[in-house]
C-alpha cells in the first residue's frame, strides 16, 4: 500500500511517500481503508519531539471503511464507515490502510462526507473539553477566543455559540469575515488592535494560538473567570504550566488543557455535525503524495480551519 513514512534523514521534510506492508490487525483491532485523514500540530510537534510512532507513520486524525475486523471486536463490521483519533495508539492514518483498537472509533454517519469526519476528531474534541471541562461555558458568557480561524479555533467559535456564550474571536484581517460566519458575535483583528488593552471583561478567555502575555489575559478575565490554555508558542505555554498556580490564586483561574481523545466526546460532536449544528471549515485539500507540502502549509500557524489529506488507495 502507499503511505507516508518519516525517514529521519530524508531531506528537507522527513515524510516520504512509499509502499510499505499493509498492517495486519490484532484479535482486538479492526483494519481501516483510510479515506481521508486530518492534519494537526501534534503530527508536527510530535515529529520535531522526536516521538515517532511505531510504524513511523504520523496521521491521528482518521475516517474510512473497515475492511478487516479481529476475532474480539465487538462494535464494528466489514463496511463499516468509521473515524477516529488514533493519537494515544500509535497514529498511522497517513496511508492507504491502518489498524486500530475498537475503543478509539465510532461509526461515521452516512450524510457526513470522510473529509468532514476527519476533520472533527482531535480539534473538535479539544474545543468541546477546554469549553466544556475547563471553561464551564454557560449561557450568556463572555467567552474570548484567541486564534478563531484555525483547526481547534473554528470549532471552539461554534461550540462557544451552542454553549449560549456571547462570543468574541481574535484572528488577523483575512480571517475576520470567517470567524463572523461561524456565529461570533464581534470579532477582533489582531493585527490592528490591541486587545488586551481594553475594558471589555471576558467570564472564559480560550487561548488556542498567539502568544499573549499571562497576566495581560488575567486582567481582562471576570472575576471567577476561567482563562484555558489551549496551544499558541511553546513558551506561553510552559509559562501557564509554571506559573498559572500562580495566577489561579484569587478568584480567577489559569487552566491548561491536555485534551484527551474520548468517544463519547467524539460522538457528542459528531452528532452536532450531524445536525448542522457545527460545521468543519476545511481549509485546503492535499493527495498522499504531497502530504509534506500540507505540513509545511500547516506548520506555518496561518491555515484557515482544517488541513485534509484525501487517500484514494487502489
Ligand atoms: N492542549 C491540547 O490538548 C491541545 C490539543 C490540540 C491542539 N493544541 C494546540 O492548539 C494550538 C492550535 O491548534 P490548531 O489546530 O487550531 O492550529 P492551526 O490550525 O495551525 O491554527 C492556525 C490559526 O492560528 C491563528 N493565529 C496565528 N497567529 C495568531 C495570533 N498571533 N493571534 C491569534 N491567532 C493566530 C491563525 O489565524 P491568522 O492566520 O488569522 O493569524 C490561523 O488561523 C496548537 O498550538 C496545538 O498544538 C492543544
Amino acid at each position: 500500500m502507499k503511505a507516508v513514512v518519516y525517514v529521519k534523514k530524508a531531506h528537507p521534510d522527513k515524510l516520504v511517500f512509499c509502499d510499505v506492508d499493509k498492517p495486519v490487525p490484532g484479535e482486538n483491532e479492526v483494519l481501516i481503508r483510510v479515506h481521508a485523514v486530518s492534519l494537526n500540530a501534534a503530527d508536527y510537534r510530535s515529529m520535531r519531539m522526536g516521538l515517532i510512532p511505531k510504524r513511523r507513520i504520523f496521521g491521528a486524525d482518521v475516517a474510512g471503511k473497515v475492511e478487516a475486523a479481529g476475532k474480539n471486536i465487538k462494535e464494528f463490521r466489514v463496511g463499516d464507515e468509521v473515524v477516529g483519533d488514533l493519537a494515544a495508539c500509535g497514529f498511522g492514518g497517513l496511508a492507504g490502510y491502518t489498524t486500530a483498537p475498537e475503543k478509539f472509533l465510532i461509526h461515521k454517519p452516512g450524510q457526513v462526507s470522510y473529509e468532514e469526519a476527519a476533520a472533527l476528531p482531535m480539534a473538535g474534541v479539544t474545543a468541546l473539553q477546554a469549553l466544556r471541562d475547563k471553561g464551564s461555558a454557560g449561557k450568556g458568557q463572555k467567552a474570548l477566543v484567541i486564534g478563531s480561524s484555525g483547526g481547534v479555533g473554528t470549532f471552539a467559535v461554534q461550540l462557544a455559540k451552542y454553549f449560549g456564550c456571547e462570543v468574541t474571536g481574535v484572528c488577523s484581517t483575512k480571517n475576520v469575515q470567517q470567524t463572523l460566519s461561524l456565529g461570533a458575535d464581534h470579532v477582533i483583528d489582531y493585527t490592528r488592535e490591541r486587545f488586551l488593552q481594553t475594558d471589555h471583561r471576558y467570564d472564559i478567555i480560550l487561548a488556542i494560538n498567539g502568544n499573549y502575555p499571562l497576566s495581560a489575559c488575567r486582567k481582562i478575565l471576570n472575576p471567577k473567570g476561567n482563562y484555558v490554555m489551549v496551544g499558541g508558542s511553546l513558551s506561553q505555554v510552559f509559562k501557564s504550566i509554571l506559573f498559572g498556580w500562580l495566577l489561579s490564586i484569587g478568584s480567577k483561574k489559569i487552566r491548561f488543557l491536555s485534551a484527551k481523545p474520548n468517544k463519547t466526546d467524539l460522538e457528542f460532536i459528531m452528532g452536532l455535525l450531524e445536525k448542522r449544528i457545527i460545521s468543519p471549515v476545511i481549509d485546503r485539500q492535499y493527495p498522499l503524495e504531497r502530504t509534506a507540502e500540507a505540513m509545511n502549509y500547516l506548520i506555518k500557524g496561518h491555515s484557515a480551519g482544517k488541513v485534509i489529506i484525501n487517500i484514494q488507495e487502489p
